[in-house]
């Protein structure tokens, strides 16, 4: 694959390092790619949604352990990427060598701009580029960008059409059905996007206006994969293992994307479910999916932003709000261990002994530092 851009243009002060082939441990021969996004392998139909806020680099490479068959970013403004990328995009664009293939999400609703950035964020490695017309926060959605999109197939023709051509990683796109119940033209924006040079179509199956209420629309996946040649991964709804399966017999889709189900459970990607994990398995993951928040963001950053996981991975359990308050409310990573023990102390009483990871774990990882200051 051709991972270096021709464009003279691709400079940015955006400078992060990504993985530049396929990693050893997916080429192991006797392992058949599940499916193919242009001339990307991919290994496996069980897929980390693309999440603001959660798949960060520290879940996502946890989750890629676990079994995430494709490495979404969260979605980065195609503005942002040209007027040059501040600590936050360029954090958002950073990956672990581990994962494979890593796929850049963009958004916008200019098409010199989405151009523009794409070319830009090529230069940084990754295996496949995204645009995110799923959206449906108003600020984005309204402006055109996002899900806003999909009111316009003819743009979203001439948006791919202008990236299939100015970048060599495949051009994808993650859809929802329309915009509303009186427009769901997926059918329409799939063959746009078909038509000028996408390599697959990931599908929420809601419109914009349901935002994520109502029931995710399966049969509607079940047309697109029916109409279009492209790999369909299909989203929504999918919380339970056996859902997995049930969405994949009912759509024929060629993966599966999870994403609330997946928030505190990349347990998931192994094909458990959440009940079937004791805690005592927990809490060593927690603590090494803290230590690599640590390692990426710095320590008071982490723990600010592990409290939102933290609430996903005690989702559902009982008779431990008081150590899941203290929690959140942790300010070294001593008292944040000292608590994941008590909270495996009091969920399984008599047998709680975790061990949780000290700094020589994990020997794969790689810290943010090690990745940023190659270029
Ligand atoms: C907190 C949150 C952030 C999200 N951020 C993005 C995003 O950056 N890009 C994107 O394409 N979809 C995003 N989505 C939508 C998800 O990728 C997915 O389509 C949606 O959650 C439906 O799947 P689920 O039912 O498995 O959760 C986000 C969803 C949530 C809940």
């Amino acid at each position: 694959m051709n991972r270096t851009s021709n464009h003279p243009s691709t400079q940015t002060s955006i400078r992060i390092s990504t993985p530049t082939s396929i990693p050893q441990s997916l080429r192991d021969p006797a392992r058949q790619p599940v499916f193919w996004v242009r001339d990307v392998p991919v290994f496996g139909d069980v897929i980390l949604a693309p999440m603001a806020g959660f798949s960060d680099l520290p879940y996502r490479s946890l989750c890629q352990e676990f079994g995430s068959a494709m490495s979404y970013t969260e979605f980065v403004s195609a503005e942002a990427i040209v007027q040059g990328g501040g600590e936050r995009t360029r954090q958002m664009l950073a990956a672990n060598p581990q994962e494979y293939p890593v796929v850049f999400q963009i958004f916008g609703n200019d098409e010199t701009l989405l151009v523009e950035a794409a070319r830009r964020i090529e230069a940084l490695g990754p295996h496949i580029i995204d645009v995110n017309m799923g959206c449906s926060v108003r600020k984005i959605s309204g402006k055109g960008a996002g899900a806003g999109l999909l009111r316009d197939p003819s743009k979203i023709g001439r948006i791919f059409r202008a990236l299939t051509r100015a970048v060599s990683v495949p051009v994808t796109g993650k859809i929802r059905l329309g915009w509303d119940e009186e427009s769901r033209n997926y059918l329409e924006v799939v063959r746009a996007m078909e038509e000028n040079g996408a390599s697959l179509v990931a599908v929420h199956a809601r419109t914009k206006s349901q935002g994520y209420s109502g029931q995710a629309d399966w049969d509607a996946i079940g047309e697109i994969v029916a109409a279009t040649r492209l790999p369909v991964i299909g989203n929504g709804d999918v919380v339970t293992v056996a859902d997995v399966a049930r969405m994949k017999r009912h759509t024929g889709c060629a993966a599966v994307m999870v994403g609330r189900g997946a928030m505190g459970h990349p347990w998931i990607f192994q094909g458990r479910d959440r009940h079937q994990v004791p805690f005592l398995e927990k809490a060593p993951v927690i603590a090494e999916h803290f230590r690599r928040m640590a390692d990426f963001y710095g320590q008071d950053m982490a723990l600010i932003l592990v409290r939102k996981h933290i609430a996903r991975y005690l989702k559902g359990y009982s008779g431990i709000r008081d150590l899941h308050q203290r929690l959140v409310q942790v300010s070294s990573v001593a008292e944040f261990h000292g608590l994941l023990q008590a909270v495996a102390e009091r969920l399984h009483p008599g047998e709680a002994s975790v061990a949780l990871p000290g700094d020589g774990g994990q020997a794969q990882w790689k810290p943010l530092a090690a990745q940023t200051r190659r270029a």
